[in-house]
Order: structure tokens, then sequence, then C-alpha cells
């Protein structure tokens, strides 16, 4: 396709986005476009960089998610508990922007081992309950974080004059959150140090909590690079984990069927809420419940959060189908090339998933199907290759825990909206466009 004079490939073959992000690993990059669109708030770090500066950034942060296991449900519990407050029973509630509240908060305090408290401002605005511990400044930093993302996305649509475009807004902004993440940086490095120095080592209630920056800085001591890999983080997690519990909320509640279904399946498993039998809710039990993990695979694939991505060619080279006059020959990619990978239409390919592709019907992960010779490639939200993602575990649990607790809050789910008609807010991620996820909750 010529855009504006611009040559691009675009495929939806799970063949040729294999070799893009494994076979043929070597040949493709994430490319200086990436860098010059999210760098200016993100800076050096895995999501930015390639080769060697990737894969070092990769090793020292890919051990920590699994470490912290423990702690994330106990974090998130907290955050969850203030977000369910800002729900008014029976009042119409986008559910999906309370769960991007909720992700920021949650993740600042994973991250930081401090919130920036989105939700308990929400929760004080509304009059409900007064406010706890969110200051000013905190309140700067969601508002400056989401001002960070839209230049993101305007210099993605510049595409190659991404690097002109940085505007005093954006700068200002940006330097608010390397501010606000510096601080914490600065505590952790003075911390550690102060512990290095102290041959009792006494332990006191917060450091019983994981905090990923804690963890980082036995590792590393450049505060520059522990900043911009918080930032790399917690913009990767945040939309993502949170458009995808959107869009599951939407899906369910035009779906009473399966809403039903797991309702029964969350209270076998989990009980109901604060009573004698209720049963814990653990990573192992949350693994454990398959009806829940089906939900979780097939709103991934009807609205995957990351639709569609990129890479660069950096040597001549061919993907496997393309080319010849058929176009099941391989085709040529020259240096510098562009590739577009389309995850959402790939998951919605007749050919792969069968006549009823667009629907969404979570049994269709428990039947038998036919993968032809696709190599697990056809289903990819959570990319694969070397770079596939790190938080995808940290996710599915954050999502499933969140989807058990509103469940066993809230006895009935309603739809607040009328429309036939499925909006999708393409930003940084896909979310539900429209007026959001619009759902009145009942605890009776
Ligand atoms: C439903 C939620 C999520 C989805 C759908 C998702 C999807 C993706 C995708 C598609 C990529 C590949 C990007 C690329 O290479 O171009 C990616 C990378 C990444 N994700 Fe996630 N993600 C989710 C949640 C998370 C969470 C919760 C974290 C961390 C706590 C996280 C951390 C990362 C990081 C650090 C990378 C960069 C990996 C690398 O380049 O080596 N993600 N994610």
């Amino acid at each position: 396709m010529v855009v504006l004079g611009d040559n691009s490939i675009i495929t939806r073959e799970p063949r040729n986005i294999q070799a893009l992000l494994a076979t043929q690993f070597d040949d493709f990059s994430v490319g200086a476009a990436r860098h010059a669109e999210f760098g200016p708030i993100l800076g050096e770090a895995i999501f930015t960089l390639d080769g060697p500066g990737w894969e070092y950034s990769r090793a020292l942060l890919r051990p920590q998610f699994t470490r912290s296991q423990l702690t994330q449900l106990q974090n998130l519990e907290e955050h969850l508990q203030v977000m369910m407050d800002c729900i008014i029973e029976g009042e119409a509630t986008d559910l999906q922007s309370l769960f991007f509240d909720l992700t920021l908060d949650s993740g600042t305090d994973f991250l930081c081992g401090e919130s920036c408290n989105a939700l308990n401002r929400r929760r004080s605005s509304s009059g409900k309950i007064q406010q706890e511990n969110g200051d000013s400044s905190d309140a700067s930093f969601a508002n400056a974080f989401a001002t960070s993302q839209k230049h993101i996305l305007y210099r993605i649509l510049l595409g190659d004059l991404a690097r002109f475009w940085n505007p005093q807004e954006s700068q200002d902004a940006n330097k608010f959150c390397h501010n606000w993440v510096d601080e914490y940086v600065q505590k952790a490095l003075r911390g550690s140090k102060a512990s290095e120095r102290s041959e009792t080592g006494s332990q006191d209630n917060k450091s019983s909590k994981y905090i990923f920056l804690e963890a980082i800085v036995k590792e590393t001591r450049d505060p520059v690079f522990i900043r911009d890999s918080l930032l790399n983080i917690l913009l990767a997690a945040r939309d993502t984990t949170a458009s995808l519990l959107g869009w599951v909320f939407y899906s369910l509640v035009r779906h009473p069927d399966v809403e039903e279904r797991l309702r029964k399946v969350i209270l076998e498993n989990f009980g109901p809420e604060n009573e004698i039998d209720s049963k814990p809710i653990t990573f192992e039990s949350l693994k454990n419940c398959q009806y829940l993990r089906l939900i979780l695979d097939e709103t991934l694939r009807l609205y995957p959060p990351v639709p569609f991505n990129m890479r660069m060619a950096v040597r001549d080279t061919t993907l496997p189908v393309g080319g010849g006059t058929e176009q099941k020959q391989p085709i040529f990619i020259s240096k510098g090339q562009r590739i577009s990978y389309d995850i959402y239409s790939m998951h919605r390919r007749e050919d792969i998933w069968g006549s009823d592709a667009n629907w969404f019907r979570p049994e269709r992960w428990g039947e038998k199907r036919d993968k032809g010779n696709f190599g697990h490639f056809e289903y990819l939200p959570f990319n694969g290759g070397p770079r596939i993602c790190i938080g995808q575990q940290f996710a599915l649990t954050e999502a499933s825990y969140t989807i058990v607790r509103m469940f066993q809050r809230f006895r009935r789910f309603e739809i607040a909206e009328a429309s036939e008609w499925t909006k999708l807010n393409l930003s940084l991620t896909l979310a539900v466009g429209g007026k959001g996820c619009n759902v009145k909750c009942y605890r009776n």
C-alpha cells in the first residue's frame, strides 16, 4: 500500500508474522520509528531499544515478574476496594474508565511503592468518601501521563515526521512524569545504600511488600535507566490490561448466557464475598479457573489491546508469503522497509477461526480446531518470539482477580446503553469507544 508516497507492506498472515517475530528475528527491528515516537517520555529501555541495549534491559527486568507474584494480589486488592466503592449501585457507570484508574494506581504502587491515587480522588470528588492520601502532585501525575501518551499518539500519526513533534505541552508533561518517578528512584537508591551499610538489616513492614523499584536498585544504580525502565513498564502494562477488562465486561453484559455461566463458576470456585465459605483467591486458583480463562482468551482474540504493530527490515530479506502471481510465494523485502502486521484482522479470519470468527463465543477455546501450519502465530495478543510480552502472566492474573472480585461484590450486571454498534477507540491500545463500557451494577 502507498500512503502519501510512503511504501508500506501490511500482513495478517501467521507465517509472515512468525518470520518477523521469531524465525527471522535478526532481519527486523522495532526500528528508529519506535524510538522517535516513544523516546521523549520512555527514554532508552526495553520497549524503545533494539540490539544489546534491549537484551540487557529485558534480561534485567524479566525475572522480577516471577518474583512479584505473591504480593501482586494484595496490592491489587487494596486498589480494587477503592474502585468498587466508586460504583454507585444501579447507576450507569463507565467501568472501563475505572479500570484505567485501577491499573494506573496499582501499577504505580507495584513499581514505585506508592500509588498515584487516581481512584481515591475520583471517590472523594463524588462526595461519597473523603480523600485519604492523594495530594495535588499525585493528581498531576495521572494528568501528565495522559498528556504524554496523547503526544506519543500524535508522533505515531506523523510517521517519518515524528521526530519534529515535541511541543511545550509534551515537554512539560514528560518532565513532570520524569521528576515524579525520579523522586522515588532517588529514595530507593538512598534506601538501598543505607541498608547495604546496615549490618542488622532490620525488616520493617514496608520491606515485606514487593516493590519493583527496590528490586531493580539491587541490580543497577543508574538512575536514568531505572526511571526509563519503570515508565516503559507502566506504559506497557496500564492501558493494555485496562482495555482488556473493559472489553470483558462489554462482552459479558451483551452475552447473558456467558455471564451466568461465569457467575456460577466463580461462586463455585471462590464463594461469595466476605462469607465464611469463600475460598482464598490465589495465583494458582485463578490459573485453574478454566472458564474464566476461555473468556479472557476469546476477548483477547476479538479485541486485542495491541491490534497492530510494526517492524522494520534491517537488511534485504524475504517473507514467506505474498509474492508471485498468486501471492503464495516468498516476497522480497528491501532494507529499511516497514512492515505492519495486523493482529485484529488476523484474529477474525474465517479460514482460521471458522464462519463465526466475528462472534464472541468463549466455548470455541475448548473445541478442537484445525491449526493448519500456522505455528501458533495465528493467535498473538501478547506477541511472540524473543520480544513476547513479559507481563503476560501478570496481566492475566490482574484481569482474572478483578473479574472475580467484581462478581463476588455484584450479583447482577446490566447493559446501560442501547447502541447496537460496537465503537472502537484506537489510541495507544484498542479500547471500548463511544461512551465506554457503560454498565449498571447491582449488589442484590
Ligand atoms: C492484556 C494485557 C497486555 C497485552 C495485550 C500486552 C501485549 C503486549 C504486546 C503485543 C507486546 C509486544 C510489543 C512489541 O514488541 O512491539 C508487549 C510487550 C511488552 N509488554 Fe505487554 N501486554 C499486556 C500487559 C503487560 C503487563 C501487565 C506488563 C508489565 C507488568 C507488560 C510489559 C511488557 C513489556 C515490558 C513489553 C516489551 C517486551 C520487549 O520488547 O521485550 N505487558 N506486550
